[in-house]
C-alpha cells in the first residue's frame, strides 16, 4: 500500500470535490482526490442543469468556464403554469441576474479535464474509502491501495458517502424532512418546447420542462416516492407530460427518443456543524435540498468557495478563524436555500392527502407570486441566487464580500481585523 502525505485529502469527485481541488491548486495547496466510481460513470451521471449567476462568475474567474460560456443557454425568466395558464417571472428584470442552463455532467467533465491538466492526483475507482484519526492533527484517508496522511480531510462524497457516517454519534445535529413524492426524470432527444423553464402545478401533480441544448430536453413528473420506473413506458410518460404541461392555448410538447429515465426522491437534510475535528463536510455530504429550487449544485459551489478561502488563510497565516467560521458561514446560506426549496416544493406539488383547503392555498400562493411584483421579486432573487459569501482569489480570505451592487445581508460578519 502506498503511503502519501498531502495537505488536504478530498473524498469524492463530484462538483464539490473537483472544484475545491481546483480552487486549492490555484492557491498552491496540495490535494489528493479519491473517488469511488469510474471516470466514465461520473461523467455520464445526469443530474442538475441550472447554474446561478454567482456559480458561473466563480467558474469564469478561476478559468473553468470556457466551454460553459460557449455552450450554455442563458435564461432571463421562467414560467409558472397553473389552471391552464402560464405566467412568466422575469428573473433578470426583477433580480438583475440571469441563470445558466448547462448539464452538471458537462461541468464535471470540464472539472476533471482541469484537474488532470494540473498533474495533481485524482484516483477513480479508489475502492472502499475509510477515514480515521479525524480529531487528531493528522487525519487519514485510506482506500484499496493508498493511505493518505492529511492536514485536513474534506468529505465531498454526496448524500451516500462515507464521510458523514465517520463522525461519531452525538456530534452532529441532523435536520431532516422527507416529502411524500419523488420525481421521474427523463432526458429526451427532442427540442425544447419553450424558450424557458416551465414549472407546472396540476391536479395530477407537478411537472417541469427543462432543457440541456437546442436538441435535448429534460423533463420531470411528480410520482410516488416508491414509484417503479418499469411502470412508466415511454408513451405513458409523454401522455402524462402532455396533460400536466397543457395550457389553454399555444403550447405543443415536442417528443422524441428517451435517452435516460430515473426516479429521484425529494428530501431536505442539514447537518450542523458541517465539521468534526479536521474533517469538513461540503455539498450534498452536508445538506440535501429538494430539486424544485435548482439549488443543490449551487450550494455545493458556495460551500467550497468558503472553504477554499479558509484554507488559503490558514496556509498563508496559520490562522484558523475562517476554518472555525466555515460551518456557520455556510449554514446561513444553506437554511435560506432550504427554505426557498421547501417553499417552491410545497407550492408546486400535490400531496397525496391534499384536501381542497390546501389546494386553494397553493393556488392563492401561485396567483400572488405571479401578480405581485414584490412576491415575484422575492422568488426571482432566491432563484437567481444570493451572492456568494466569498469571491475566489486569495484576497477573498480577508472576509466576506459581495459582487458589485449586491449587499450580502445573509453573510455573518467578517472576522475582526488583525490587531
Ligand atoms: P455529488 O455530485 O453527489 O458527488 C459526490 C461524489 O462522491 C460522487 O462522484 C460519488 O461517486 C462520490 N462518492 C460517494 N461515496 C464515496 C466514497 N465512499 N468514497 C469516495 N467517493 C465517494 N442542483 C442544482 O443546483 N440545480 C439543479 O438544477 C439541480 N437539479 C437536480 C436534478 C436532479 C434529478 C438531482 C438528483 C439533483 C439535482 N440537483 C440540482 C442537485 C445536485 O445534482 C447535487 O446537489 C450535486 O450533485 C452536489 O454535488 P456534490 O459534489 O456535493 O455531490
Ligand atoms: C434540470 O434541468 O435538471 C432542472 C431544472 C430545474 C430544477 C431542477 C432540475 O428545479
Amino acid at each position: 500500500m502506498d503511503s502519501i502525505r498531502t495537505q488536504v485529502g478530498i473524498v469524492g469527485a463530484g462538483p464539490a470535490g473537483l472544484l475545491l481541488a481546483h480552487l486549492l491548486h490555484l492557491r498552491g495547496i496540495d490535494t489528493v482526490v479519491v473517488e469511488l466510481r469510474s471516470r466514465d460513470y461520473v461523467e455520464r451521471r445526469i443530474r442538475a442543469g441550472v447554474l446561478e449567476h454567482g456559480t458561473v462568475d466563480l467558474l469564469r474567474e478561476v478559468g473553468l468556464a470556457d466551454r460553459l460560456l460557449r455552450e450554455r443557454m442563458v435564461h432571463e425568466g421562467l414560467e409558472l403554469l397553473f389552471e391552464g395558464e402560464a405566467h412568466r417571472i422575469p428573473l433578470t428584470e426583477l433580480a438583475g441576474r440571469q441563470i445558466t442552463i448547462y448539464g452538471q455532467h458537462e461541468l464535471v467533465k470540464d472539472l476533471i479535464a482541469a484537474r488532470l491538466a494540473t498533474g495533481r492526483p485524482l484516483h477513480f475507482e479508489a475502492g472502499a474509502v475509510a477515514l480515521s484519526d479525524l480529531d487528531s492533527e493528522r487525519p487519514v484517508v485510506s482506500c484499496a491501495d493508498l493511505s493518505l496522511e492529511c492536514d485536513f480531510v474534506v468529505g465531498c462524497d454526496g448524500s451516500h458517502g462515507v464521510s458523514r457516517p465517520s463522525i461519531p454519534d452525538g456530534v452532529l445535529t441532523s435536520y431532516e424532512r422527507d416529502y411524500p413524492y419523488a420525481w421521474l426524470g427523463i432526458l429526451a432527444e427532442a427540442p425544447p418546447s419553450s424558450e424557458e423553464l416551465i414549472y407546472a402545478y396540476h391536479e395530477r401533480g407537478f411537472a417541469l420542462h427543462s432543457m440541456r441544448s437546442p436538441q435535448i430536453t429534460r423533463l420531470y413528473l411528480q410520482v410516488a416516492p416508491d414509484e417503479d420506473v418499469a411502470q412508466w413506458p415511454d408513451e405513458r410518460i409523454w401522455a402524462e407530460l402532455r396533460t400536466r404541461l397543457s395550457r389553454d392555448s399555444g403550447f405543443a410538447l415536442a417528443d422524441g427518443p428517451i435517452l435516460e429515465k430515473g426516479v429521484t426522491a425529494l428530501r431536505s437534510s442539514v447537518v450542523d456543524p458541517m465539521r468534526y475535528g479536521r474533517l469538513f463536510l461540503a455539498g450534498d455530504a452536508a445538506h440535501i435540498v429538494p430539486a424544485t429550487g435548482a439549488k443543490g449544485l449551487n450550494l455545493a459551489v458556495a460551500d467550497v468557495s468558503v472553504l477554499a478561502a479558509a484554507f488559503d488563510r490558514f496556509y498563508a497565516t496559520g490562522k484558523q478563524d475562517l476554518l472555525d467560521a466555515y460551518s456557520d458561514t455556510c449554514l446561513h446560506r444553506v437554511w435560506r436555500v432550504q427554505h426557498f426549496s421547501w417553499w417552491m416544493t410545497s407550492m408546486l406539488h400535490r400531496a397525496p392527502d391534499a384536501d381542497p383547503f390546501s389546494h386553494q392555498l397553493q393556488l392563492s400562493q401561485l396567483r400572488y407570486v405571479t401578480s405581485s411584483r414584490a412576491a415575484a421579486a422575492s422568488l426571482a432573487e432566491n432563484y437567481v441566487g444570493l451572492p456568494l459569501p466569498c469571491l475566489p482569489g486569495p484576497s477573498a480570505s480577508a472576509g466576506s464580500s459581495a459582487p458589485d451592487g449586491f449587499a450580502s445581508p445573509l453573510s455573518p460578519p467578517a472576522p475582526a481585523p488583525d490587531q
